[in-house]
């Protein structure tokens, strides 16, 4: 009898502790019956407690500023796939997650924005130490950025909290937790580091994760870090790179 897909992901995460590599168990489950897309919600899964309770985002200022938050391609994508999960990699202050909520919530969707970021910065973010909008806006204490409770207050103050869940680790980190929990999303956002290897890693680690039919979305063509790492991926994978607005995309066929 086939294993269902919660035990299969149970089985998964059990071996993973004992020592088995996320690789091995890749290949084990691709020659089994799995290739398996969780469809429950994933923020019990990740947060024990609400992330949310008792936070006083009123203390915070209103500032959402980011880079390529509000563009007109979230709007069309959402409405082309209606998606029900979209993970977002690099979220910042939340511009271009709040983006995303917006426009699932005035089309009625459920949906649920899964947003992976370290809240540390990415590395043009410490080059500058005068740079008020990149380096001052991680807003250090004690020299730890503090930029996550903007982010939380932000969405807390645009009444988000239901569908944007924060997953507070590195890229490659959190796409091999959504690997082990058979977590794929219909639209990935791909906004987080901007140099070449790390752009590639992203592509590499979340890829698989996009659902048949889903895009991988892009911001940042202009960098040379993103457009060489995409090109290359693209080419690597015989994959046709479009270009919406101000994004990239790379759709998965059916
Ligand atoms: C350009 S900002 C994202 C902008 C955001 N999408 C917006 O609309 O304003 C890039 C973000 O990626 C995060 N980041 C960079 N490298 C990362 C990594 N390897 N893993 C997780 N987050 C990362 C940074 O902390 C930063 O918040």
């Amino acid at each position: 009898m086939p294993l269902s897909r919660h035990a299969q992901s149970w089985i998964k995460g059990i071996a993973y502790r004992c020592g088995f590599s996320l690789r091995r168990l890749r290949t084990a489950s691709r020659q089994g019956s799995s290739g398996g897309d969780f469809m429950g919600a994933v923020r019990p899964l990740l947060h024990k407690a609400d992330p949310y309770q008792g936070f006083d985002w009123q203390s915070y200022p209103e500032d959402a500023s980011g880079w390529g938050s509000d563009s007109p391609a979230f709007g069309e994508l959402v409405e082309t796939l209606r998606p029900r999960r979209i993970i977002e990699v690099g979220t910042w202050k939340g511009g271009s997650a709040l983006t995303l909520a917006s426009h699932a919530a005035r089309l009625g969707l459920d949906a649920e924005i899964l947003c992976v970021d370290t809240w540390l910065g990415a590395l043009e973010m410490w080059t500058d130490l005068e740079d008020a909008d990149r380096h001052g806006a991680l807003a250090l204490k004690h020299g730890y950025p503090t930029l996550y409770y903007q982010f939380l207050a932000n969405v807390c103050r645009a009444g988000r909290q239901g569908m944007i869940t924060p997953f507070p680790v590195p890229s490659v980190t959190a796409a091999q937790w959504f690997a082990l929990r058979d977590v794929r999303a219909d639209l990935i956002y791909i906004d987080g580091s901007h140099e070449e290897e790390d752009v590639y890693q992203d592509l590499v680690s979340y890829w698989d994760l996009v659902r048949p039919g889903g895009i991988l979305l892009g911001d940042d063509w202009g960098w040379d870090g993103v457009r060489l790492a995409v090109q290359r991926f693209a080419r690597e994978n015989g994959l046709a790179i479009s270009h919406r607005h101000d994004k990239w995309e790379l759709r998965r066929d059916v």
